[in-house]
């Protein structure tokens, strides 16, 4: 049966990727984020994920606003990354574990998620990011990448991005392969990139949020979509990707670590590392 170790979230802003590329993690600028990973490596090196499911959403890589689905799953044996711009360097390509994809799909159509499978997908910063982020050495884990719309509106809800991920920790669980997986959410935190509002930030809401979402995940899912937009910006529905994360994490959640910092390329950049430990067989009476 496959375990899951915990989730991870974290920002992806494509800075980041040009900053790994110049080698400016000990810039003072950087320091503070970068220095919020150590842990995560430590973290990493002892559990040995064999495989990451990644929740993210497309910057029009794969999808544009012509056709954009609300959820897709991506169900290759590889997922490479292509120019997308804004001087970063073309990634590795990621090694894709497609018989879990499969399950996981077979899985979430089972539960009523009508998803997109993609036996053909690229993967933009919002994946490669993390993965040199969380994996410098470029010994990535295979991934499961699970595209949400966090772009055109109308956007799925809080709720229903919740349950998405229960339905995926659900399949994970029903998989016979001995596996251990770690599941990432990418985007955020707070942060509003066009418009009256750019360069928005708010610090308040970035806190509940990672607080909530270790102890009390389903409080958040009273937020509205426009609720979202006005609390953490536009592009801080990201956040949407960090509600999948947690609803894959099936067990006793408990927050390990950490690390906020305000601004990261006009961003509230944060990195939340969540450890899953089976719940405790209740005794019989
Ligand atoms: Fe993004």
């Amino acid at each position: 049966m496959a375990r899951i170790i915990g989730g991870i979230g974290t920002t992806h802003v494509p800075a980041i990727g040009k900053a790994i590329a110049d080698g400016k993690q000990n810039d003072p600028y950087w320091t503070p984020f970068f220095s919020g990973f150590h842990a995560v490596h430590k973290w990493l090196a002892r559990e040995k994920p064999d495989v990451a499911v990644v929740f993210s959403n497309d910057h029009g890589l794969n999808f544009f606003l012509d056709k954009l689905p609300t959820f897709a799953v991506g169900a290759a044996h590889e997922y490479r990354n292509e120019d997308e711009g804004w001087g970063i360097p073309v990634s590795a390509t990621a090694k894709g574990d497609a018989a879990l994809s499969w399950h996981l799909i077979e899985g979430l159509v089972g539960d009523g998620f009508d998803i997109t499978m993609c036996q053909e997908m690229l993967v933009d910063h919002a994946v490669t990011i993390p993965l040199n982020l969380m994996w410098p050495d470029g010994n990535w884990p295979q991934i499961v990448p699970v595209s949400i719309n966090t772009v055109q509106h109308p956007l799925p809800s809080m709720a229903r991005c919740f349950e998405l991920g229960r339905s995926v920790g659900r399949a994970l669980m029903t998989y016979p392969k001995d596996l251990k997986v770690v599941v990432i959410g990418t985007g955020g935190l707070s942060h509003q990139l066009d418009g009256k509002r750019a360069g928005f930030i708010n610090r308040d809401f970035d806190t509940l949020c990672m607080d909530q979402l270790t102890s009390d995940p389903e409080s958040l899912t009273r937020y509205t979509i426009p609720h979202l937009v006005e609390l953490a910006g536009a592009q801080g529905v990201e956040f949407l990707n960090w509600m999948a994360m947690r609803g894959a994490l099936p067990g006793t959640v408990s927050e390990l670590h950490r690390n906020y910092h305000i601004p990261i390329s006009n961003t509230a950049a944060a990195t939340l590392v969540l450890e899953n430990r089976p719940r405790a067989q209740r005794k019989a009476a």
